[in-house]
């Protein structure tokens, strides 16, 4: 079974379930680190597994095609292989870095999108198929259909059209899958994506023909693009409400820690987000007692242990005094142990929420914790 059910929050929607892949389990909810090209920036794998104790991590389509290229990832065995990363993976379609990344603004037609490469400018054209073709060589455990994440703001006929063809592109994207066998010898799960923008009735319609597809898990799309939360969350629980409660639900992109046990409390299973790396590489640090700017100067004769709630080896070696040194120098070292913090903090707190919800207080418990994640230090 690829996704069982366990524990459910009786005062909210949060639930806690096994995914099981090939490459292993991953106990939801789960947050998975963005390995956009075959690295999670600045994380050795070793890290990842044993300090930070990541479960499932992300790579990208539209990266990976432009490089290395699918020639040399097939040649490598797929990604597990070619990056030395023995547990899930889950792969993004390109559908949305087509449009986020490319030089000029990208053509969607029927048919696919045109863009240019933010590389070297060459022209490539996308189409459902060739996304399923280069995730295949890819070989991510989990992987995703290929759709249009429409801006924000977005007016209501320009959601509608491009709803309409994110669904053709879905069963285009079936199609081409029962086609076409896996290259690697083990399953790839495929998960289609809700869009609609923030407009009830699209995300209704698009909900409803998702949960007809019967996939092994759905995401939520379009979300986290610029809208009030409050917004991502009305979209999110009006989708949650709708999506089949036996198979795990993705909100992509998704989000601060808040916005990640919001979205847990609404029925969310897994997430992933840039946010603990890249914020981490501009010295921002996400702890259990609020979130701190390691650049500021009220840190440099600071030489209390980096996070002393922290998970990781970084938290306990270093100190805050030398963490701003490091970045006041420019050092890269600063940005690696940084991403670290980040990245376990934001493990253990999914993995905290795993615990309260199977406890069965996880509803008065995330109230509680919320304001502090929120502080400024
Ligand atoms: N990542 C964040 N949002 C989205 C989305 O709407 N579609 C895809 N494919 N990836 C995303």
């Amino acid at each position: 079974m690829f996704f069982k059910l366990g524990n459910e929050d009786r005062n909210s929607k949060a639930r806690a379930g096994i995914i099981t892949t090939e490459h292993g389990i991953i106990e939801t909810p789960i947050f998975m680190p963005v390995g956009t090209i075959g690295s999670v920036k600045s994380v050795h794998q070793r890290e990842l597994k044993e300090d930070i104790q990541a479960q499932i991590i992300l790579g990208n389509t539209y990266h990976l095609y432009l490089r290395p290229g699918t020639n040399i990832l097939y040649k490598a065995g797929g990604l597990h292989k070619f990056i030395n990363w023995d547990r899930p993976i889950l792969t993004d379609s390109g559908g949305f870095q087509v449009f986020s990344l490319s030089q000029t603004r990208s053509k969607i037609q029927e048919e696919g999108v045109k863009f240019k490469s933010h590389i070297d400018g060459s022209y490539h054209f996308f189409t459902p198929e060739k996304s399923m073709e280069i995730q295949r060589f890819i070989g991510g455990d989990i992987f995703m259909a290929f759709d249009e994440c429409t801006p924000y703001p977005c007016d209501y006929s320009y959601a509608k059209k491009s709803l309409s063809i994110t669904h053709q592109w879905l069963q285009r994207c079936c199609k081409w899958c029962n086609e076409n066998p896996e290259l690697y010898g083990y399953k790839q799960h495929l998960f289609p994506i809700v869009q609609g923008s923030t407009f009830d009735d699209l995300r209704k319609i698009s909900a409803e023909f998702i949960s007809s597809v019967n996939a092994d898990g759905n995401a939520i799309g379009g979300l986290s693009v610029g809208e009030p939360e409050e917004e991502m969350y009305r979209i999110t629980e009006l989708v949650t409400d709708i999506l089949p409660k036996d198979k795990p639900r993705y909100l992509m992109g998704v989000g601060t820690p808040w916005n990640i046990l919001e979205s847990i409390s609404l029925g969310i299973d897994m997430m992933d987000c840039v946010m603990p790396t890249r914020n981490a590489r501009n010295g921002m640090l996400f702890t259990w007692n609020g979130v701190i700017n390691i650049k500021n100067k009220k840190w440099a004769e600071d030489f209390s242990e980096l996070d002393s709630k922290g998970t990781s080896f970084v938290d306990h070696d270093y100190t805050k005094a030398y963490l701003r040194h490091l970045f006041s120098v420019n050092e890269f070292l600063g940005k690696q142990i940084a991403s670290i913090h980040n990245l376990s903090f934001y493990l253990d707190l999914v993995k905290t929420a795993r615990k309260h919800i199977i406890n069965g207080d996880f509803y008065t418990w995330k109230k509680s914790i919320i304001p502090t994640l929120k502080t400024r230090l």
